[in-house]
C-alpha cells in the first residue's frame, strides 16, 4: 500500500507538510491525509467526494477512462459470458471463483433459503396495493432484521455469513412479491429445482391457473442483468450501505438504506427514467428536436441512460446489455421494436454530436436494460427492485468487507459551516 511517494502541502505563510502517497494494485495513488486536521487543523472540501476514497477495497475496480470494470480481477465480458449470477456473487464475496464442489455447496445453500417467514407476508399486504415496489421492498427489508434476529451479531463471522446468505437468497422472493401484490395476485412460493433467475421469473409470472414456462434466453438476459448490477465500487447505495453499517448497524438495515438511495433518478431509477424518456420521443423523427432539448441548458432535459460519473468511455456493461437486448428481441420475435429502434438511433446521434462528444458522455447500462427488461415482461416500476435483487451481494460483500477490515471506523465526514456564527436568541414579541 505504501509508496515512496509523498506529496507536499504548501499552505499558510508558506508552511509546508509531506503526505505520504498510498497506492494500489492497479488505478490513481492517493494522498493519505488522515493526518491532516490534526497538523494543520484544515479539513478538506470535497462534496459529492469527486477527488476521495472512503475505503480501500479487493472487490471491484473501474478505469472509467478506459471502460473497465472488473470484479476481482476479472472482466465483467468474460464474467458476464462464461459465469452464471451465482458464481458471481461467490466470487464477490469470497474473491476466488467457486470450483465444482464450491459451486454446487453455494447454490445448494441459496436455494434452500429462499423461502420467507411466512408471517412476513402480512407485512407486503399491510402496504397500499397501489404502493410503489420500492417503497415495499424498503420496508420488508428493512423488517428483516425483525425476522432474523439469530444472525445480526455483526462481530460474529458466521452470522455475518447467515445472513449474506438470506439476504442474496431471499431477495428474488421479496420482489417478486411486491410485484405479486402490487398485481393483486397470489404470492408464488420460490421452486428449488430451479436455477436462480428462473426461479425468480417464474415467481414473477406464475398465476395458480397457469404455470411458468421457463425461456431459457430470457432467463440468460435476466441472470445477466444480475451479473452487471452485481457490483460497482463505491456509487452512491455502496457508500449508504458502508455508512450505516459503519455505525455497527445490522445487515438488513443497511441493506434497507442502500435500497432506499438506489431509488432516486440519478442512479438506480435510470433505466426507468431512459424508457420513460424513449416513450415520451415516441418516434424516431423527434430525435433531433429531443438532443437539441436536451443541449439547452435551460430545458432542464437530459438523456437519461448517457454519462457517468466514472465511466468518461462506452460503460462495458451497456455493450453487454446492447447484445443482450439484440438476443431477448430477437428470440421474441421483437427485432422491429420501436423504442429499440428510437433506442439505436438517438445513441448514433448522440455519439456523433459535438455537444456529448466533448462531454465525454456515452450511454451507461441503463440505456438498454430497461428495453430488456420490458421485453421479459417486467413493468418500468419494478426496475429499480431488479436493480435492488442484483446489486444486494455487491452491498453486502462490500460490507462484510468493512466489518473485516481492522481499520474500519464509523464513517464521520466534516463540513465548511458557512451559517449564522453565533448569536443571542431574541424573545419572540422582539423577532
Ligand atoms: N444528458 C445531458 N447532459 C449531461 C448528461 C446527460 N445525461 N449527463 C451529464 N451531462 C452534462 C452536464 O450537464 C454537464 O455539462 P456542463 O459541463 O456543460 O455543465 C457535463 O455533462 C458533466 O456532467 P456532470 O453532471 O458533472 O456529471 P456527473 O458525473 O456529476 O453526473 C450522472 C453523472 C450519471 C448523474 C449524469 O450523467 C446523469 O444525470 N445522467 C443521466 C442519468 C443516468 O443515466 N444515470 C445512470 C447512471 S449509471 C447507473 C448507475 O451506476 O447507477
Amino acid at each position: 500500500m505504501s509508496t515512496n511517494k509523498k506529496a507536499t502541502l504548501t499552505y499558510g505563510d508558506g508552511k509546508t507538510m509531506d503526505f505520504p502517497v498510498l497506492g494500489g494494485s492497479i488505478g490513481p495513488d492517493v494522498i493519505d491525509i488522515r493526518t491532516l486536521y490534526g497538523k494543520t487543523g484544515m479539513f478538506t472540501y470535497d462534496p459529492g467526494f469527486l477527488s476521495t476514497a472512503s475505503c480501500s477495497s479487493k472487490i471491484t475496480y473501474i478505469d472509467g477512462d478506459e471502460g473497465v470494470l472488473l470484479y476481482r480481477g476479472y472482466p465483467i465480458e468474460q464474467l458476464a459470458q462464461k459465469c452464471d449470477f451465482l458464481e458471481v456473487c461467490y466470487l464477490l464475496l469470497n474473491g476466488e471463483l467457486p470450483n465444482i464442489e464450491q459451486n454446487k455447496d453455494f447454490v445448494d445453500t441459496i436455494t434452500r433459503h429462499t423461502m420467507v417467514h411466512d408471517q412476513m407476508n402480512r407485512f407486503f399486504t399491510g402496504f397500499r396495493r397501489d404502493a410503489h415496489p420500492m417503497a415495499v421492498l424498503v420496508g420488508t427489508v428493512g423488517a428483516m432484521s425483525a425476522f432474523y434476529h439469530d444472525s445480526l451479531d455483526i462481530n460474529n463471522p458466521e452470522h455475518r455469513r447467515v445472513s449474506a446468505m438470506r439476504l442474496i437468497a431471499k431477495l428474488p422472493t421479496m420482489v417478486a412479491m411486491a410485484y405479486k401484490y402490487n398485481m393483486g395476485q397470489p404470492f408464488v412460493y420460490p421452486r428449488n429445482d430451479l436455477s436462480y433467475s428462473a426461479n425468480f421469473m417464474r415467481m414473477m409470472f406464475a398465476v395458480p391457473a397457469e404455470d411458468y414456462k421457463v425461456n431459457e434466453v430470457l432467463v440468460r438476459a435476466l441472470d445477466r442483468i444480475f451479473i452487471l448490477h452485481a457490483d460497482h465500487e463505491q456509487n452512491a447505495s455502496t457508500s449508504t450501505v458502508r455508512l450505516s453499517g459503519s455505525s455497527g448497524a445490522n445487515p438488513f438495515a443497511c441493506i434497507a438504506a442502500g435500497i432506499a438511495c438506489l431509488w432516486g433518478p440519478a442512479h438506480g431509477g435510470a433505466n426507468e427514467a431512459a424508457l420513460n424518456m424513449l416513450e415520451q420521443i415516441g418516434d424516431v423523427s423527434k430525435v433531433s428536436e429531443f438532443i437539441a432539448k436536451v443541449k439547452d441548458k435551460n430545458s432542464g432535459v437530459k438523456l437519461m441512460g448517457f454519462g457517468h460519473r466514472v465511466y468518461k468511455n462506452y460503460d462495458p456493461r451497456a455493450k453487454l446489455m446492447r447484445e443482450t437486448c439484440h438476443e431477448v428481441l430477437n428470440e421474441l420475435g421483437l427485432h422491429n421494436d420501436r423504442l429499440f429502434k428510437l433506442a439505436i438511433a438517438l445513441e448514433k446521434i448522440a455519439l456523433e454530436d459535438e455537444y456529448f462528444v466533448s462531454r465525454k458522455l456515452y450511454p451507461n447500462v441503463d440505456f438498454y436494460s430497461g428495453i430488456v427488461q420490458r421485453a421479459l415482461g417486467i413493468p418500468t416500476s419494478m426496475f429499480t427492485c431488479i436493480f435492488s435483487l442484483a446489486r444486494t451481494v455487491g452491498w453486502i460483500a462490500q460490507w462484510q468487507e468493512m466489518i473485516a477490515d481492522p481499520e474500519y471506523k464509523i464513517g464521520r465526514p466534516r463540513q465548511l459551516y458557512d451559517g449564522a456564527p453565533r448569536r443571542d436568541l431574541v424573545p419572540m414579541n422582539k423577532r
